[in-house]
């Protein structure tokens, strides 16, 4: 459904992405892995028009979608978050997640989003400012923010950074439950390789702008560049 093909940016002397391609196919969860400075984050930037890659395109379904500006990406059908967390500071839980409903794509299951909220546990929180709230629920508020837009594929920057593990591993069942309700590819970007390998069904690794590999997580991680990769920065796989 979402295709990366060759796709290359650069930010002056740093070739952040460098020739990178991967599919990432309807309702799978696909991980996103690298070392710091990999390129990840750039990439989602790429796929969801922030930026423009310097060479290579980006397809969902037939449409080429890397020259459109990022509500145009969003309408058509890819929702984000932020690593750093980008909340509408002065805008309560609820305006927050309204906001974003107002622009959803279609009508769709008008119960989706209460029951998001019920289920990530922001129903007794909903009145407050973002800014009042933990991390933990920061970041869950960006993701039901983006499944407001009912997305067909949703993109998660480090969605578990800040968590501690039964946060991380409640993430991970909140996670495949909303993909039932909502079927939707995820694209998820973690460094907590545990949350990675027991969610993903594919699996994509870059390193320094490049791809190392991208298919079943089992294949990826027999893979010797990922294994170096990895090693080298002090972790195994
Ligand atoms: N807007 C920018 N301008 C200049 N350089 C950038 C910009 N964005 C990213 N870079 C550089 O591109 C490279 C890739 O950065 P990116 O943020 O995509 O990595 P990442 O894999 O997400 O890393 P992390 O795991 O730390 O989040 C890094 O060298 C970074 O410094
Ligand atoms: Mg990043």
């Amino acid at each position: 459904m979402l295709r990366v093909e060759g796709v290359s940016k650069r930010f002056g002397g740093v070739q952040a992405v460098d020739g990178v391609s991967f599919t990432v196919a309807d309702s799978e969860i696909h991980g996103l892995i690298g070392p710091n400075g990999a390129g990840k984050t750039t990439m989602i930037n790429l796929i969801s028009g922030f930026l423009r890659p310097s060479s290579g395109r980006i397809l969902l379904g037939d449409r080429e979608i890397q020259n459109l500006a990022p509500e145009v990406v969003a309408r058509s059908g890819i929702a984000r978050t932020f690593q750093n967390l980008r909340l509408f500071p002065n805008l309560s839980v609820r305006r927050n997640i309204e906001v974003a409903e107002s622009h959803a794509r279609d009508g769709g299951d008008p119960a989706l989003v209460g029951d998001a909220i019920e289920r990530f546990g922001l129903g007794p929180v909903l009145s407050l400012a973002p800014d009042a709230l933990s991390y933990g629920h920061m970041r869950r508020l960006e993701i039901i923010r983006a499944l407001a837009l009912r997305p067909q594929i949703l993109l998660l920057d480090e969605p578990a950074a800040g968590m501690n593990p039964e946060e991380t591993e409640e993430l991970f069942r909140n996670l495949l439950w909303l993909r039932e309700r909502h079927p939707c590819a995820i694209l998820l970007i973690d460094h907590d390789l545990k949350f990675i390998m027991s969610a993903s069904e594919m699996l994509t690794v870059m390193s320094m702008g490049r791809l190392l590999a991208s298919g079943l997580p089992q294949d990826v991680t027999r893979n010797e560049e990922v294994i170096r990769a990895y090693l080298g920065h002090g972790e195994t796989v």
